[in-house]
């Protein structure tokens, strides 16, 4: 495929980067934070600085919050009619797709992913988030009823908009998630306030750039990066702000849940998985293998979905391990900007280490380290936060790596021997987790039999390309988040009903 990103700009991307440290988006105006802090931004290709931000606090919160409040109470936005609100959406997506090339690049230098996923599960998706919702916005309406109640009726409801809405995003993909929690915010009606992740706040800055030339009210859109235990709390804490919808780590989404109990805010959370991936006897191996092994190893395993507990019918057990040790040792890894990279770095030297912890003590709890499992020079890129793609077998239920997210390119394999359904079932729902899971086999109703069995938010038989699609829901069972994203049930996530009755 030809590299749809132009990267010929990378120098003055990279100059102007570094000549200017980028300002928070607040009530429509780029600011610096009120204490005049900011902090490094770094590349995990390298380890070296390479820009700064500005390090947004609880007094800018503060502003950004009642900005957002001011603009959802006056109407501004909310009020504003559903087909405006779908074209500026939609002008948005416009500036993104003619911005692809700066969002992409800078998605990579402080992500570390390769370009091509910058761009197709960053840039494009972003886009397609925005078209998707878009077409919500002239869509969302209440029903009519029939009241049992003596005399005549009329009623109804209707659906409004949440309010201002504090959004918190992780660094994985991180211009994606931005853009996948205000499109529907807006598209409902709401005002919000993005946080970016504090490893990854860069492109973030380039969307509050675009936010600002697509017309949108002041105050409609806020975009204040800072760390979590600072400016994300301070969100999470403010009685101005009627939502959270909140993607990371499961730890970090219990202590949101306490937080907002203060006002009472709703809460989305999208949070961590340990993804079951069955592989049957009948399975096409030529695509289970490869899909499996991407779908742990895609983006370093630094994804929510990742397929981290591999359960292979012992018929192909050896096939299979072989398989994915060779892809695994043919993979490229190496950085994001090099256009032959299949796996980039690790985001950050703290993901590194604790990447590196769970793969010791596996081996110390009498896992195999069947590939990989050692952190990996990468010509060119010394410093980068590299580390091989890794394949662990002998694992089992209790160890820590079996049980925690490692939320690294980390696969720990099991077999079975055993065609009971409801045993294979058992041996996938044996997690705190319930985020998603693949199922490869040829016998659909097999395939479709355990689909039902899987105590999880998403099912995906026999792979297939691509990421997430704003049409379906996204979200998890159990410790794995509460509501979804994406799709009807998404949007609907921002709204609140009201009942309307009338006596005729
Ligand atoms: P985290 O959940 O702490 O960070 C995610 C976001 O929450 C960041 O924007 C951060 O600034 C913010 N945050 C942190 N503490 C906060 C607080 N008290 N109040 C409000 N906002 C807060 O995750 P972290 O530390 O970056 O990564 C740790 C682990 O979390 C990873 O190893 C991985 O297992 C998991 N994780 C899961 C993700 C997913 O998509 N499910 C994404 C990122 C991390
Ligand atoms: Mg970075």
């Amino acid at each position: 495929m030809n590299m749809p990103v132009d990267t010929s700009i990378l120098p003055s991307l990279r100059s102007e980067l570094a000549t200017k440290s980028r300002d928070l988006f607040i009530d429509g105006k780029f600011l610096p934070a009120a204490s005049g802090e900011t902090f490094d931004v770094i590349d995990p290709a390298t380890g070296a600085v390479f820009a700064s931000v500005s390090s947004g606090g609880a007094e800018d919160i503060d502003l950004a919050v009642k900005a957002a409040r001011r603009c959802f109470d006056t109407g501004a936005w909310s009020n504003e009619t559903p087909a405006k609100r779908a074209r500026t959406l939609t002008r948005l997506a416009d500036l993104i797709e003619a911005n692809a090339s700066r969002i992409a690049l800078t998605e990579t230098l402080d992500n570390g992913m390769p370009l091509m996923m910058a761009f197709f599960g960053g840039v494009a998706a972003a886009s397609e988030q925005l078209r998707y919702n878009a077409g919500w916005a002239t869509k969302l309406n209440g029903e009519t009823f029939t009241p049992s109640n003596p005399g005549e009726w009329h009623a109804f409801t209707t659906r409004e908009p949440v309010g201002v809405v504090g959004a918190i995003v992780p660094w994985n993909f991180p211009f994606v998630m931005a853009v996948a929690k205000i499109a529907p915010a807006l598209a409902a009606g709401c005002t919000i306030v993005l946080k970016p992740a504090e490893q990854t706040p860069l492109s973030a800055v380039i969307l509050a750039e675009l936010v600002a030339e697509a017309g949108f009210p002041d105050g409609a859109v806020n975009i204040v990066t800072g760390f979590g235990k600072t400016a994300g709390a301070a969100l999470v804490d403010h009685p101005l702000v009627d939502k959270i919808s909140f993607t990371g780590s499961t730890a970090t989404g219990k202590s949101i849940v306490h937080a907002c109990t203060g006002n009472l805010k709703r809460v989305t959370l999208e949070l961590g998985g340990k993804s079951p991936v069955v592989i049957f006897g009948d399975a096409d191996l030529s695509k289970a293998i490869p899909g499996s092994a991407m779908g742990i190893f895609g983006n370093a395993g630094q994804v929510c979905a990742a397929g981290s507990r591999l359960f292979v019918h012992e018929s192909v057990r050896e096939q299979v391990m072989a398989g994915l040790a060779d892809f695994a040792r043919n993979l490229k890894v190496g950085p994001g900007l090099a256009p032959d990279s299949q796996m980039g770095p690790l985001v950050s030297q703290t993901q590194f280490d604790r990447v590196a912890g769970y793969i010791d003590s596996a081996a110390q709890e009498g896992a195999t380290i069947a590939t990989g499992g050692k952190a990996l020079a990468v010509a060119d890129s010394a410093g980068g936060y590299f580390i091989e793609p890794t394949v662990l077998t002998d694992t089992r239920p209790g160890m820590k790596a079996v049980e925690e997210e490692i939320f690294g390119p980390v696969l720990c394999a099991q077999s079975f021997g055993d065609d009971d359904l409801e045993a294979v079932a058992a041996a996938a729902n044996n997690s705190a987790y319930g985020l998603s899971s693949a199922i490869w086999t040829r016998d659909m109703s097999n395939g479709l039999k355990l689909a039902k069995r899987i105590r999880a938010g998403m099912v995906r038989i026999n792979g297939g390309m691509g990421g997430p699609d704003p049409a379906m829901p996204l979200g998890g069972f159990k410790q794995s988040g509460w509501g979804r994203e994406n799709g009807r049930n998404g949007i609907e996530a921002y709204t609140e009903i009201k009942s309307v009755t009338i006596n005729l």
